[in-house]
């Protein structure tokens, strides 16, 4: 049987991968770049990639392939979740299950191309993004089968590290993290290992985006997030590129560190660690300029829907029809969705200290309390009257229904 594989170069896909190859299999590995190494790594990043790519090779894959899906994600993923504010239970902004869908339309596209019948992903039976990767690729072509051996047949590290030893795989030198860690550029997840106990404190090392109360700049920095359509830029540059070199800038700042227990799709709590210095703070700016120019009609309907949004996302159902619905919604909004934000950098917080719009609904002059104001004061007394008769009028014929006064 052909089967691509969705590769990361670790452990656990690098014995999947002699495995299937062992048991006569073909095998495609794939693994997608979405600035995964960047932040940290710097020019290190290609040459780790490469490394990737001749390590499923050596281990006797058919083809090994490597895909920039950096614009792609920008484009296509995490833009839209910006224009819906998704933040996951009010505070994760969804980095890695925003990438799932992506790569497993990358999968099943490639599975086309090469002819393969099956992708195979390994994921555990525990988590959230075997879900995203199986709703996906069933949606995209249920002829294609759906393989996850690691659920079926879990495999502990230390039978991992045996089974490599015995055939020949190598193991990456670099000192294994105690941490289960996934990243791409939108955001850095960090579970596992003394975070498991929720009393316990995020160890510094299991940071690598965002520096320490100790180590941040006493001086503020500030910047000017432009947007047009809603789409932002920072000093002229916009896609990965530009979430890039924030997460740099607002990771000096110790902006983006979210710690939190939050409920799986499988129905179980778990502790994770999270760095999105740069997600963050595009949020923050982006929910501002919504403050600024959208009416108070749509800014309480549009709160609902961001979160019916963000649950689906997390939920594995990207390719859910209501999903693309509420895209038309935000996208219709869009429309106004141009102006400036400036944001504040400074000790682990991105503060929006400036918006301005030329769609702005706000008005200098009805918000005056100086000179110039046009607010119709004497209008205030017969709306107060009509807007509250109601109230009124069921505290007349109830009073303690109403929660009145005791008498
Ligand atoms: N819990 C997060 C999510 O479901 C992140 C999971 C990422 N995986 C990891 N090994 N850190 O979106």
């Amino acid at each position: 049987m052909k089967i691509v594989l969705a590769y990361s170069g670790g452990l656990d896909t690098s014995v999947l991968l002699k495995k299937y190859i062992e048991a006569g299999h073909e095998v495609v590995a794939l693994t997608a770049d979405l600035g995964e190494s960047d932040a940290t790594a710097g020019s290190g990043a290609a040459a780790q990639q490469e490394q990737v790519r001749t390590k499923a090779l050596t281990l006797g894959a058919l083809d090994a392939m490597m895909v920039d899906a950096k614009e792609r994600f920008f484009e296509e993923y995490c833009l839209p979740a910006l224009g819906a504010n998704a933040l996951y239970q009010g505070v994760y902004p969804l980095s890695a299950s925003l990438s799932r869908p992506l790569i497993s339309s990358l999968l099943v596209e490639t599975a086309h191309r090469c002819g393969a019948e099956a992708v195979a992903h390994g994921c555990t039976g525990k988590g959230n993004d075997q879900v995203r990767f199986e709703v996906t690729a069933k949606a995209l072509d249920p002829s294609l089968r759906v393989l996850a051996p690691l659920r079926e047949h879990p495999l502990s590290r230390p039978d991992a590290l045996a089974y490599a030893k015995e055939h020949g795989v190598p193991v990456l030198q670099r000192a294994e993290k105690p941490y289960s860690i996934d990243a791409n550029f939108w955001g850095r997840s960090i579970e596992a290992g003394v975070l498991e106990d929720p009393w316990n404190a995020p160890p510094e090392d299991c940071y690598g985006w965002t520096a320490g109360a100790e180590q941040r700049p006493a001086k503020a920095d500030e910047l000017v997030i432009a947007f047009r359509d809603g789409v932002p830029s920072i000093g002229g540059e916009t896609g990965a590129e530009m979430v890039l070199a924030l997460n740099k800038v607002a990771g000096k700042h110790g902006v983006g560190r979210i710690d939190m227990v939050e409920d799986r799709v499988v129905g179980l709590k778990s502790r994770e660690v999270y760095e999105c210095p740069g997600s963050v703070t595009l949020i923050a700016a982006h929910k501002a300029l919504e403050r600024l120019v959208l009416t108070r009609d749509e800014l309480r309907f549009k709160r609902q829907a961001d979160q019916t949004y963000t649950n689906l996302i997390y939920d594995g159902l990207w390719l859910q029809p209501l999903r693309t619905a509420l895209d038309a919604f935000n996208g219709a909004l869009a429309a106004r969705m141009t102006g400036e934000v400036r944001v504040r950098l400074h000790q682990g917080q991105a503060t929006v200290v400036g918006s301005r719009s030329p769609f702005a609904v706000y008005d200098k002059h009805l918000a005056t309390y100086a000179e110039g104001d046009t607010f119709r004061h004497d209008a205030a007394g017969g709306f107060i009257e009509l807007w509250g008769l109601p109230v009124v009028a069921a505290a007349k014929v109830a009073p303690h229904a109403a929660g009145s006064a005791k008498r």
